[in-house]
């Protein structure tokens, strides 16, 4: 049976689906089966991150209504063998109850090994329908105290569903910022969610220019090798985080530090 895990937050745009999606390529990339549900109906975007909009065909509303098979909604990604997307088009119109959401995710459990559930943004019923399917979720926050703070909200929350697991991913970490002490550390966010963080992703210029994670999964780029870290740390139950100051220590970090 597939291991579920919803990506959520307090604060909306903090990133979310780029870290679904990335993280999807990612546990595919290392071999296993892995599908990425699209929870926010309506303002879904998860095709867009992944650029393969222009091959969605159904959508989880029409396995609702029986319009279609659920394996026929679901998209292959043409370039990441082992992933699949099921979408949530705004198209189809209305909603999916939380009974049916569930009849579906339990469903892929059978054929998939991880099902990643990108959350909407807020903690109205679309965040219920999204985290009561769930085994597990991961926090998305962002190293400034708002994003932080909001996390701490959601993390309160979460304590009344039944997960396995709760940890916390902080993404957009700008390294020098955090030396300098102007955008909180790792430490600071564990110590104020006392939460696991099982990963930190550097805000890199590339995720934020590039409409796709196609274009962004690529290995030498530093946000896809701190994502890897965190699907490692998933699939494998290691600890390693990617650091994301390294690159702003020492005589060459401190260049670097004064030329950004
Ligand atoms: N590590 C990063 N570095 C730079 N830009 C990033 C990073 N992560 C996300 N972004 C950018 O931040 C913006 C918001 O990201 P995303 O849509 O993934 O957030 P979200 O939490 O899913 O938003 P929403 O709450 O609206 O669903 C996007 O423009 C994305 O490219
Ligand atoms: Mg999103």
């Amino acid at each position: 049976m597939g291991r579920c895990i919803v990506v959520t937050s307090g604060k909306g745009g903090v990133g979310k689906s780029t870290i679904t999606a990335t993280l999807g390529v990612a546990i595919a990339e290392a071999g296993a089966k892995t599908v990425l549900v699209d929870a926010d109906v309506g303002l879904n975007n998860l095709d867009l991150v992944l650029g393969i909009e222009s091959i969605v065909g159904y959508d989880v509303l029409d396995v609702e209504k029986g319009r279609c098979r659920l394996s026929e909604a679901l998209v292959a990604h043409p370039f990441c063998e082992d992933l699949y997307l099921l979408s949530s088009r705004a198209l189809s119109g209305g909603q999916i109850s939380q009974r049916s959401f569930a009849n579906v995710v339990n469903a892929l459990r059978r054929s998939f090994d991880y099902i990643l559930i990108d959350c909407p943004a807020g903690i109205d019923e679309g965040f219920h329908r999204a985290v009561s399917v769930a085994d597990e979720a991961i926090i998305v926050t962002t190293p400034v105290p708002a994003s932080v703070r909001d996390a701490d909200k959601v993390s309160n929350l979460l304590a009344s569903y039944r997960l396995r697991r709760v940890s916390v991913v902080v993404n957009r970490v700008r390294g020098d910022l955090v030396l300098k002490g102007d955008l909180m550390s790792v430490e600071d966010v564990t110590s104020v969610l006392r939460l696991p963080v099982i990963g930190s992703v550097p805000e890199d210029d590339e995720v934020l220019l590039s409409a796709t994670v196609g274009k962004i999964s690529d290995a030498r780029s530093r946000h896809y090798r701190a994502v890897c870290m965190i699907a490692s740390n998933i699939m494998l139950g290691t600890d390693a985080i990617y650091d994301c100051t390294a690159k702003y220590r020492g005589i060459i970090g401190f260049f670097r530090k004064i030329a950004r």
